[in-house]
Order: structure tokens, then C-alpha cells, then sequence
């Protein structure tokens, strides 16, 4: 397969996984969170998705499409090992929906750089909150769901946060 197809994949994955976590949490209320703003485009996404829902975003260095640049209230700039503890602190396990899109780029070092990730992530879950993440989390709290249809196994990982 070439670089051009697995790119095409990955965005395919993206938007079938992010359409059915959105779908997932229809009718329930809590945060949104999206982890890795990057160009925009999965937050861009997701605020289709989620009219009206609160979309917090994490992102040490925000320099997006300037279409999907969130409010800047709903922007949390910095390292997310610094201000994922701080904002729970102050929302407490308040989010319905985590997408988790950072990485180094090679997946193998994500489990390693980002080591703290999966505990911040099941701390700011609330119960029967869905996980969507690129790479693999492994964290007593978070329940392995089978993937939506047309995702092939170790492109996209689901959890349920544990109630
Ligand atoms: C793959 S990109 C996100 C792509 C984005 N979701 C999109 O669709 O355009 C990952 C982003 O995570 C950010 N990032 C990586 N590690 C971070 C950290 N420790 N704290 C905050 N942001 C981080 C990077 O700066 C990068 O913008």
C-alpha cells in the first residue's frame, strides 16, 4: 500500500470512528475533548457533529487552519501532561467524549512518550464515556469496545469508560 493510501485510510478511519463516537453519546450530556488540535480538521469534525456541545481542545502549539480554531475559552494551550491534571481539577470527570490524537508519529513510541496519558484520560471520563483514540490505551478503567465497521483492527482503538 502506498504512503498516499495509508493517509487515505487513516482520514477514513477518522471520520467513520469520530461519526460513531458522536452518534454513541447522542442524548447524554458532558464535555467533549479533543486532544491534538493540529490543522483542525477532526475538531472541525467533531463540532459538526456536536452542535451545541461544549469542545474543549488541548494543544501545546496551536496553529491551525484558521477556520477551526476554537474559541479561545474552549482552547487549553500547553503541554498536556501540565494542564490535563489542572483542568481536572477544575471539571472533575465531566467528558462524554475523548478523542485522542497525539503522537509522536510513530506509534510504537506513543505507548512510551505519552506513558501518563491513559490515567489523565480515564480521570477526566465519566462513567460509560467513549474513548476514541489512534493509538492503543491501557488503563483498568477503560473497557475495550469492538470497532465500528469498516475500521481495520489496530487503525482506530474504542474504550468505554468503566462506571
Ligand atoms: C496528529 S496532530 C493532531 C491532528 C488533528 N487532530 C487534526 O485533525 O488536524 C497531534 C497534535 O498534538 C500536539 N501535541 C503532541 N504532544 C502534545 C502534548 N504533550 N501537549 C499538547 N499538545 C501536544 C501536536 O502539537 C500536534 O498538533
Amino acid at each position: 500500500m502506498s504512503r498516499l493510501d495509508s493517509f487515505i485510510r487513516r482520514l477514513e478511519a477518522q471520520r467513520t470512528i469520530l461519526n460513531w463516537a458522536a452518534a454513541s453519546i447522542q442524548g447524554r450530556s458532558g464535555l467533549a475533548l479533543e486532544l491534538g488540535l493540529g490543522n483542525g480538521r477532526t475538531y472541525d469534525h467533531l463540532r459538526e457533529l456536536l452542535p451545541g456541545r461544549e469542545i474543549y481542545v488541548f494543544e501545546r502549539d496551536p496553529h491551525p487552519n484558521p477556520l477551526s480554531r476554537p474559541p479561545a475559552r474552549f482552547l487549553v494551550v500547553g503541554d498536556m501532561a501540565e494542564t490535563l491534571p489542572v483542568f481536572e481539577g477544575e471539571h472533575g470527570a465531566a467528558a462524554a467524549l475523548i478523542h485522542v490524537d497525539v503522537t509522536t508519529g510513530v506509534p510504537e513510541r506513543d505507548k512510551i512518550a505519552f506513558a501518563w496519558l491513559p490515567a489523565r484520560v480515564a480521570a477526566l471520563a465519566m462513567p460509560g464515556a467513549i474513548i476514541v483514540s489512534g493509538w492503543a490505551l491501557e488503563h483498568d478503567a477503560l473497557e475495550v469496545l469492538p470497532l465500528p465497521e469498516g475500521i481495520p483492527e489496530g487503525r482506530y482503538f474504542a474504550y468505554r469508560r468503566a462506571g
